[in-house]
């Protein structure tokens, strides 16, 4: 995929798509209620597809319409033994949440999944819940795992690693269990999972205490289906945000976004370099909050970004780094150890692919420096992308400001934002 550079700025009103994380949990939640769930506005991507495919392999009914779905859940122990293996694709998610709920269940599984989702680490997950006696063997630490599913104990798990993955998975596996287990999160990470079963009337109570968070749940108690509007993804929109921010004569509308706290640190961070971003219409859907976003043209300046950020925006530091190319000053972005084990080393491929484009940067232990000038080499770059869908579409946003750039392996988009370069091109882009 070629990504020009534009002549005129991005207008109008891009439709971003349904959040990818909350779609997951649209399908997983009303799978294992009790009832019928009507899922309007969710991400139809592949990696939702995978979610989606492996609860039909499980025995769930589930009606599709254009954006919608429909679930008929007949609660926490109707799942039936998968027909075949579960094969989730490239996504991460699915595969650290079904590994959770499915180890609380009475019967075996294997999960498979792509050559980069079959090289992420899965210990992470598995090893908190062999805390809950639960019987997995992974192929030295990742996919394929074969998953004995059984009663598990209830027991306190502190979670380590900031990881909403490793929570969620916990909570799934605590639901199927006799008694309360409570998870300790030592950093919030986002809370998905916690509002939606909530909101499903599940019995899990969060509350802080000595400054961590702490999760309760009580298990096999079973809970009823619920309405889901799926709000707008914030980590979809950041590209199309970064884009008109860095492109002169650009004036954005992004419709009912999701902000939840937990996750809206690309916010904060481009506030901080002088983004001109308004909100509008802020508001409650299934208690996530939501409004419209307005963007336009900025002069951004660098900024500092702490460890502590990260876990509120840890899918957004590929398109930051692109924002940071373009500010009057150098940035610095710290403690970015978790962008190695993402779809790709992260990174190690923002770097190079800069580098490549002749912006000057560096890494040093898990900190990213970036040092904007107004050099860049332009011809036709090749970015390695190494299949991630985050890198190549944040590096084809820097092609519409100083391309051509060929995105290598541009596929990969449609993991999480299918219509990316249709909605990109809409508004002004020139992406073929
Ligand atoms: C996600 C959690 C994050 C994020 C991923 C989606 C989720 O991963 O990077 O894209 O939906 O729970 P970690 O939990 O590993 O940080």
């Amino acid at each position: 995929m070629i990504s020009n550079k534009i002549d005129k700025g991005l207008i109008g009103s891009p439709k971003i798509p349904g959040d990818k994380s909350i779609s997951h949990r649209s399908v997983i939640i009303p799978s294992i209620a009790n009832g019928i769930t009507e899922v309007k506005n969710i991400l139809k991507s592949e990696d939702v597809i995978h979610t989606i495919n492996a609860f039909r392999n499980m025995g769930v009914e589930i009606l599709e319409s254009k954006e919608n779905i429909i679930i008929n859940g007949k609660g926490l122990n109707s799942l039936k033994g998968p027909k075949s293996e579960i094969y989730l694709g490239n996504s991460g998610t699915s595969a650290r949440l079904l590994t959770g709920l499915l180890s609380s269940q009475k019967f075996n599984s294997l999960i498979t999944g792509d050559q980069s989702l079959s090289s992420r680490p899965m210990m992470r997950i598995v090893n908190p819940l062999s805390k809950m006696d639960a019987k997995i063997e992974t192929t030295s630490g990742c996919l394929p795992i074969k998953i004995n599913g059984q009663d598990l104990k209830s027991t306190d798990i502190e979670i380590k690693i900031p990881s909403a993955q490793i929570k969620s998975g916990i909570i799934l596996a605590a639901l199927n269990t006799k008694g309360k287990t409570r998870i300790i999160e030592n950093s919030v990470t986002r809370d998905h999972t916690e509002i939606m079963l909530e909101s499903f009337g599940a019995d899990i109570t969060t509350y802080f205490e000595n400054n961590k968070k702490i999760i309760e749940i009580d298990g096999k108690k079973e809970f009823n289906s619920n309405k889901i509007d799926v709000p707008n993804d914030l980590s979809s929109s950041a590209f199309f945000i970064v884009a008109s921010l860095i492109n002169q004569n650009s004036k954005l509308k992004l419709s009912n976004i999701n902000i939840n706290p937990t996750r809206n640190g690309i916010l904060i961070a481009l506030e901080k370099m002088n983004a001109n971003i308004s909100y509008s219409n802020k508001r409650k859907i299934n208690n996530e909050e939501v409004c419209d976003i307005y963007v336009e043209s900025s002069n951004l300046k660098g900024c500092e970004l702490d460890s502590s950020i990260a876990k509120l925006m840890i899918d957004e530091y590929p398109i930051l780094s692109i924002a940071a190319t373009f500010a009057s000053s150098p940035s610095v972005f710290r403690g970015l150890k978790e962008l190695r084990v993402k779809e790709s080393d992260r990174l190690e491929l923002i770097k190079t692919n800069l580098l490549k484009c002749g912006v000057k940067c560096e890494v040093r232990d898990d900190d990213l420096f970036i040092y904007p000038s107004s050099k860049y080499k332009i011809n036709n770059e090749k970015i390695t992308t190494n299949y991630d869908h985050r890198i190549a579409m944040a590096f084809a946003v820097l092609g519409s400001k100083i391309g051509p750039l060929n995105i290598c392996d541009s596929e990969s988009i449609k993991t999480s934002f299918p219509t990316f370069v249709s909605e990109f091109n809409r508004i002004g882009g020139k992406i073929f």
